[in-house]
């Protein structure tokens, strides 16, 4: 049975919004390693396995990826250059870091000197069009749909990009994106029949969204071996919303009590084979 949790856990949950459309992502960057928010990183060690064990199942030598919530890109930097987050922070902590400066053609360069993988083909998805401009002109993603799927169907052309997706994958969005939005986007891309990977919050609950993925016949599973850290804890305020609300979901909170992290859990939705 899904409960609904609001996305801002009743006021209490940390407000990062200030700083998700914005032209430069130095802001992002400093407000979510000020809690530690780890989840790009860690989500890493998840989402790369399952790119190999996608490319298998589907004998594909090249995946489509739609990165649902995908902000200045950082799952793309993650996976596409092997750069690690803490990397990222490093060069947006101070004035002098290449991701602070206010000259595109150094973060650019930043990205363009790292070695990339060419066997994935990534398409972010976010409304925060400034940021996933930031994406675009820096050549992390490949394409970007900025239609809130929350509110509205995507423009057809925007369905054409994800038209034949091979994955979609999604961190720290679940929460702000609910059904509404996976069902639109399933729908677009329901031909091709991609995986779908995605890492949600504690307390935010994922029912809805593996509810609608049955209907277009996928098996979702929670894989708890997968669960990884997202941040710290802001405030002990929500530290206590978000322990009441796991209580009252039943969901186990053993490591958010002894850690001082907030948990992601890690469900994976595949297509049940056709029958014969
Ligand atoms: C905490 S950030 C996570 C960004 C990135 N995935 C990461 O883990 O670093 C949440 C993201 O969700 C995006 N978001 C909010 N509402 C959304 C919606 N309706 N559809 C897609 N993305 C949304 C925000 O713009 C923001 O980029």
């Amino acid at each position: 049975m899904s409960r609904e949790v609001s996305n801002n856990l009743n006021g209490s949950k940390h407000d990062f919004t200030p700083t998700y459309n914005n032209r430069w992502p130095d802001r992002y960057l400093r407000a979510h390693r000020q809690l530690d928010y780890v989840i790009p990183q860690q989500a890493r060690a998840v989402f790369e396995p399952l790119i190999e064990r996608c490319m298998k199942a589907r004998r594909k030598k090249r995946l489509k990826i739609v990165d649902v919530g995908c902000s200045y890109g950082i799952n793309a930097s993650l996976l596409n250059h092997r750069i690690s987050l803490d990397e990222l922070y490093v060069e947006a902590a101070t004035r002098t870091g290449v991701l602070s400066s206010r000259d595109i053609e150094k973060h650019k360069a930043y990205f363009a000197e790292r070695p990339r993988r060419d066997d994935l083909s990534i398409i972010g998805l976010d409304p925060s069009v400034r940021a996933t401009h930031y994406a675009l002109r820096t050549g992390l993603i490949d394409a970007a749909v900025t239609s809130n799927l929350e509110l509205a169907d995507m423009s057809d052309a925007e369905a054409s990009l994800i038209r034949d997706a091979d994955l979609i994958i999604s961190t720290g969005c679940v929460g702000y994106v609910t059904d509404r939005t996976f069902r639109r986007l399933y729908t677009a891309a329901s031909a091709s029949r991609p995986w779908v990977g995605c890492f949600v919050m504690h307390p935010f609950s994922y029912d809805g969204i593996a509810e609608t993925l049955t209907a277009f016949g996928l098996a979702t599973q929670e894989m708890p071996e997968l669960q990884q850290r997202q941040r710290r804890f802001s405030t002990q305020k929500e530290k206590r919303t978000i322990l009441k609300s796991m209580k009252q979901s039943k969901m186990d909170d053993r490591y958010e009590r002894s850690t001082g992290y907030i948990y992601a859990s890690f469900h994976l939705s595949v297509p049940i084979a056709a029958p014969g």
